[in-house]
């Protein structure tokens, strides 16, 4: 039974809701890309260069898209990813996303940049919660991860592909920044999306709340903050100490090749998410999806999720099928949010998890957990020249 908005059947649908809900300058953060943008069509061309090798005849009437993961089980391969800014797109968005991922059973990653605290989220929602840490100072960050380790956040991510922030020409066209900065082009844009400008004057400008909150506030971290720029110094020794300070899980984000995946291993770290940021950070990296499969081998036993250009089920079957252990959700469940809220993350996250049934029942796999790289082939005509 469909929960969120009469006519919405797939993410493309929610994007169009999204679109409309949203003043262009915030549905363009959501949604925009680095540099050129190529980066965010060749994420969409990579799952489409591959096809689905069907098995048929094989007894399909139950299916199981239960995965292990991180030693948990969970009822579907799907992540909520760290995504700053919530708050733009829905009132409380963090809490939004973090209610809808655990009531649906999956983990939530709360983001550095999150516009409702580390503790906030922790009190209001129960889910699996992982923490998504930016290095702004080292100071911010050994605090940042103690108290998400004091609030019982069993994962943390450690985003390593934003040493300098991504070049994104639609937010400095639109002047898009925090806090936002009135302007009259910003002001025309909002009154012309009343449904948002009512729900974001009645709940106030979002705030960083993890930098508001930190009591790491020296003048040196506040600083930083300000600048909103990275440690660009922090390097595979202070990913060893962060990986001793650290008690719970530890993945490494932003990983495109084998050597890396290695590095972070020997670091200590649980496992890598292959991922170029959703094309946000560098349009010329490498799509996830073909550099998944060398990676997932050079991984051997440990975890290894994905992210960048998911938007259907059938993406996070052919993502599971080249070595993927779970898959990363961020615009897909974005545009929920920004549609309807946490009923319209729960819609998409339900939307994705029916196409990875259909889809298994399609291709003739009755456990997720059973497909290999039999199940899918280079579509003819693309060239195979990546790997
Ligand atoms: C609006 C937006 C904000 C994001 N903020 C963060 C962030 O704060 N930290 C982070 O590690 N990744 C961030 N990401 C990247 C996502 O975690 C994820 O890698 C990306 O969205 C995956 O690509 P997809 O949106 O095509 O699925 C952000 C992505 C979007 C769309």
């Amino acid at each position: 039974m469909r929960t969120g908005i009469p006519g919405v059947f797939s993410v493309g649908d929610y994007r169009a809701e999204a679109r409309r809900r949203l003043p262009r300058m915030v549905f363009d953060y959501l949604e925009g890309g680095a540099d050129d943008e190529s980066g965010l069509r060749h994420n969409r061309d990579a799952f489409d260069r591959w096809e689905l090798q069907p098995r048929r005849l094989r007894d399909v009437s139950r299916r199981d898209q239960s995965i292990e993961l991180l030693g948990k089980r969970l009822p579907s391969p799907l992540v909520i990813a760290p995504t700053g800014l919530n708050g733009a797109f829905w009132p409380q968005g963090d809490l939004a996303l973090a209610r809808a991922a655990a009531k649906a059973g999956i983990p939530f990653a709360l983001s550095t940049a999150s516009n409702m605290s580390i503790e906030e989220v922790a009190k209001g929602a129960d889910g699996d919660l992982w923490f998504q840490l930016y290095v702004v100072h080292r100071n911010l960050a050994k605090s940042l991860v103690s108290r998400a380790r004091t609030a019982n956040y069993s994962t943390l991510i450690l985003t390593t592909d934003v040493a300098v922030n991504g070049f994104r020409e639609r937010d400095l066209r639109n002047g898009f920044a925090m806090p936002f900065k009135p302007s009259l082009r910003a002001a025309l844009d909002g009154l012309s999306h009343p449904r948002w400008l009512w729900s974001y004057l009645t709940n106030g400008m979002p705030q960083l709340k993890n930098f508001a909150t930190d009591d790491a506030s020296d003048t040196e971290s506040q600083a930083a903050v300000l600048r909103r720029q990275m440690d660009a110094s922090f390097s595979w020794d202070d990913l060893r100490r962060l990986r001793d300070a650290w008690p719970g899980k530890l993945l490494v984000k932003g990983i495109v090749t084998p050597e890396d995946t290695k590095l972070c291993l020997e670091a200590g770290a649980d496992g890598v998410i292959v991922s170029n940021h959703g094309g946000r950070q560098l349009a010329d990296l490498p799509a996830s999806m073909d550099v998944l499969a060398a990676i997932a081998d050079s991984a051997g036993a440990a975890t290894v999720v994905v992210d960048s250009g998911v938007r259907r089920g059938a993406d996070v079957v052919k993502a599971i099928a080249s070595g993927a252990r779970a898959v990363m959700l961020g615009r897909a469940t974005l545009y929920g949010l920004a549609a309807n809220g946490e009923v319209g993350v729960a819609d998409v996250i339900r939307m994705i998890k029916d196409e990875v049934d259909r889809t298994l029942a399609l291709i003739g796999c009755e456990a997720i957990e059973k497909l290999d790289r039999g199940f899918v082939a280079r579509r003819a005509g693309w060239s195979t020249s990546t790997f």
